[in-house]
């Protein structure tokens, strides 16, 4: 270009001011050319905004951790904003010896760090019946995976001491839902947490502060935010989150329940509906994640053609067990349309389904557990559509 770049040639405000200070913003923010990237709900699903859900922007993220401004939330009776110094954990029934304690107390147990993918039972619930949402913020931002830091549920019900009869547990939330979950004793000794950090920091008042029950692999709602209470039974507690929500409808009118695991499941978070092409044939990134209450994920397969044909994905970025997997295919594109879809597999074998084998099996009255294989249909413009192929 004859008059060169302006990009290059013009002195900008950046070059020509001092910019602003250290300490201008102590708990620093992202740039306001980002001010785009935030959660986002969906008005009508529900009736009012503290029953409600909003959903992590996947479409503008990359590699495998959720910042945690950016992490969906799900609360059914608003966020509980509680003082660290008047919280308590109770843990009583089946026990030796009932115990209280406070933040304090917990934070004097051996504590550890590990990354989780939370994915709720709900994520992805309203394309049961056919494409309805478009962008995949909306059909799969149900889900973040953030490092927590907390102590093992084990060693806590160790300190009370288990009677024989226990086989469950039941968390309960200190919020206005007070939400409570049954959980069985051999997944509470295998490898919950009781976590007090996210990212490193305090968890954020949305995600449970200043304690939330950690169930590495199983649906969102066992993950109990705002933690103020674990009982211990010899049976399911058989609550209202575990009956008449949270359970499966089947076509013969019975219900799957105690649907625990969220399986293995995968989606292209670029190019999708929110972030369509806009720069024309040739070289093209096509990026997603994947995920597996089951473990690792071992494979994800790419389809530009609806499903005809596969390619291999590159994973990258660490693969940890049930965690969020990052998977890339470089591609050159010739301009014309694309069908994406991803599809993914886990380390017990698990291959992700279609949405027709899906509702083959189950049906179409639920909206959980919802990991069927989307499509992407990509224009010759560039412009990216929510559909399906049957
Ligand atoms: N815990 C309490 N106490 N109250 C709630 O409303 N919502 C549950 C679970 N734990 C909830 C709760 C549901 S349905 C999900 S999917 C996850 O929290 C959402 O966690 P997040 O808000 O950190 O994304
Ligand atoms: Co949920």
């Amino acid at each position: 270009r004859a008059a060169g770049d302006p990009a290059i040639t013009e002195i900008k405000d950046w070059n020509r001011y001092l910019g602003e200070g250290v300490d201008a913003a102590p708990y620093g923010a992202p740039s306001p050319f980002e001010a785009h990237v935030v959660r986002r709900d969906v008005p009508w699903l529900t009736a009012d905004p503290v029953s409600s859900v909003n959903f992590t922007p996947l479409h503008e993220l990359d590699g495998i951790i959720t910042p945690n401004g950016l992490c969906f939330e799900r609360h059914h009776a608003g966020v509980a904003t509680i003082d660290p110094a008047e919280h308590r954990l109770m843990i009583n029934g089946l026990v030796d010896t009932p115990l209280v304690f406070t933040m304090q107390d917990l934070q004097r147990f051996p504590r550890e760090n590990r990354l989780y993918f939370l994915e709720c039972a709900a994520n992805t619930g309203m394309e049961w019946r056919g494409a309805q949402l478009n962008g995949c913020q909306f059909t799969h931002g149900m889900v973040h995976c953030v490092v927590y830091t907390g102590v093992p549920l084990k060693l806590l019900l160790d300190e009370a001491g288990l009677k024989a009869s226990g086989t469950w547990l039941l968390a309960e939330g200190a919020d206005a839902a007070a939400m409570t979950r049954s959980i069985p004793l051999e997944k509470a000794l295998d490898d919950c947490l009781v976590a007090f950090k996210m990212n490193g920091e305090a968890l954020r008042p949305e995600q449970g502060y200043p304690l939330r029950l950690v169930v590495p692999g199983w649906e969102g709602n066992m993950w109990v935010k705002w933690l103020r209470r674990l009982e211990i039974g010899d049976a399911p507690y058989a609550q209202r989150e575990e009956t008449s929500k949270y359970t499966d409808l089947l076509d013969d009118g019975t219900a799957r329940r105690h649907t625990f695991v969220m399986d293995v499941k995968s989606v292209i978070t670029s190019p999708s509906p929110q972030a369509p092409v806009t720069h024309g044939k040739g070289p093209l990134v096509i990026t997603g994640l994947a995920w597996s209450g089951n473990g690792r994920i071992s494979r994800v397969d790419v389809s530009l053609d609806g499903g005809r044909n596969w390619q291999t994905a590159r994973l990258d970025g660490p693969s940890l067990s049930k965690a969020l997997h990052r998977f890339y295919l470089d591609i050159d594109w010739d301009g014309s349309e694309l069908l994406l879809q991803s599809r993914a597999i886990d380390e017990a074998g698990y291959v992700q389904p279609s949405k027709d084998a899906l509702r083959a099996a189950r049906g179409v009255n639920s909206i959980y557990h919802n990991n069927g294989i989307q499509t992407w249909q990509v224009r010759a413009d560039g412009v990216v559509e929510n559909v399906e192929v049957s």
